[in-house]
């Protein structure tokens, strides 16, 4: 029996789409392996997200001509938004790659691997109006049997003018609701105690069905509903699209995680115009403050980015001001990447030099240490409903887990395992964790 690997790049949707895609090439008789080296097939599932991230893997896949050389039958694929974005370029250095198929061509892969096998190089990048897997069941192969993630939609239109994702992972479009629910459902008979959705735009979620359609927070009530024994989370929220409603049902189900996850990308109103956001800064504060007031429980996160096309000293301080006006629980802080094809590096100069990017990056990161250390601070003393998730790796003979708002928090106990929901206490904190007692 042939043995596939892959490895996993980028965000959560790989995560999900790897998972596809060995289910697909299972039922071809290829079973997965953890340990690369007895692999006959190897796929990367790729980012493009920033250059940093493609040149990691073009790093990976010279180290992987390593393994290669003793190995003439050996299948090297690269999969997802960078086979996407490179499309038949990728064959260009002869011994890099026999495959390059894009988020819409998993099926293909049985027959591209064929093609791959006859020495051909084995493309496939048609980006597909329709495509959601809906029925595939995903082959979990690395997961802790605890926690899952469920692609629930796919693509993107919202074209923010810095993004590649609109153009390698293509249109907008929803997942059967029915066959979401059939996931969930066969996730919690297989003993799983949390699911998160995902999307690239989830609150954007609409599925027409016989003339009736199922918004997001239909959706999500849906699985509250399906699931009660299941925690679930979903992500990530666009701000534009984060409604009341979709607040109201978060806080009227207690399997329902307090936690959203609401990339903000800047404080300056100015800058997200240019970024063709579609909100401004007072429009994401009024979202801010509807989660405070409907949610008052809940963690927020973001994404930030600083260094943008033009940004000047005072809109960055817009950024560390918003910043703070929220109070992030956590954030994901990155340097502007300019990426070939977006309508930025079309239209809009690529003009604060890096120097600045990093100052101001750092700038960002010491507001955000300092937030994560007071919001978590703010928790001690306070009781939250933890899922087991394993042994702390850092404090031997501690256990860690999660709380509904997404925070570590690692607490010593007998009598729990993996998979259980316990209540502990916070008696301390750090800006990364939370450490407890069983309450
Ligand atoms: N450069 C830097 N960061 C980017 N992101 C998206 N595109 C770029 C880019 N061109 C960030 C955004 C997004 C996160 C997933 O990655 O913050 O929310
Ligand atoms: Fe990377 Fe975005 Fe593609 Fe995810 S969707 S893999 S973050 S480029």
């Amino acid at each position: 029996m042939k043995k596939l690997h892959i490895e996993t790049y980028g965000c959560q949707m790989n995560v999900a789409d790897s998972e596809v895609v060995a289910s697909i090439l299972k039922k071809e008789g290829l079973e997965y392996t953890k340990d690369i080296n007895e692999a006959d097939v190897i796929l990367l599932n790729t980012c493009s997200i920033r250059e940093h991230a493609e040149n990691k893997i073009f790093q990976r896949l010279n180290e992987l001509k390593k393994l290669r050389a003793g190995k003439e039958d050996l299948i090297v694929g690269l999969i997802g938004c960078m086979a996407e974005r490179l499309k038949d370029k990728l064959f260009e250095k002869k011994g890099l790659v026999d495959i390059a198929a894009g988020p819409d061509s998993y099926r293909s892969l049985p027959s591209l691997l064929e093609q791959a096998y006859e020495k051909k190089n084995a493309l496939d990048v048609e980006l597909s109006l329709t495509e959601t897997y809906s029925e595939i069941f995903p082959y979990r192969y690395d997961d802790n049997g605890i926690s899952a993630f469920v692609s629930i939609m796919r693509g993107c239109n919202n074209f923010c003018s810095y993004c590649i994702v609109p153009y390698t992972r293509g249109r907008e479009r929803s997942r059967d609701a029915q066959s979401i629910i059939d996931e969930v459902k066969q996730l919690a008979t297989k003993g799983y105690k949390e699911v998160t959705l995902l999307g690239q735009n989830v609150n954007s979620y609409s599925y027409e069905n016989e003339g009736q359609s199922v918004t997001f927070p239909q959706l999500l009530e849906q699985v509250a509903l399906a699931v009660p024994n299941m925690r679930i989370r979903f992500t990530t929220s666009h701000p534009k699209d984060l409604s009341d409603d979709l607040l109201y049902v978060m806080a009227k189900y207690d399997n329902l995680a307090k936690w959203i996850h609401l990339p903000v990308q800047s404080g300056s109103t100015t800058v997200l115009q240019r970024m063709n956001r579609r909100y401004t800064r007072e429009w994401y504060l009024d979202r801010v403050a509807a989660i405070r007031r409907i949610l008052p429980e809940a963690s927020i996160t973001t994404d930030i980015m600083c260094g943008f096309s033009d940004e000047t000293e005072a809109e960055q301080e817009e950024t560390l001001s918003l910043m703070k006006e929220v109070g992030y629980d956590t954030a994901f802080m990155f340097k502007y990447s300019e990426r070939e094809g977006t309508v930025a590096s079309k239209r809009m100069p690529d003009n604060v030099p890096d120097d600045v990017k990093t100052k101001r990056l750092n700038d960002i990161i010491a507001v955000q240490n300092e937030l994560s250390r007071m919001k978590n601070a703010e928790d001690e003393g306070k009781v939250f409903e933890v899922l087991v998730e394993g042994v702390s790796k850092k404090d031997e003979g501690e256990w860690k887990g999660r709380s509904s708002q997404n925070k570590t928090v690692v607490f010593p106990a007998n009598n729990v395992k993996p998979g259980d929901f316990v209540k502990v206490k916070i008696l301390s904190s750090s800006s990364a964790t939370l450490r407890g007692e069983i309450a």
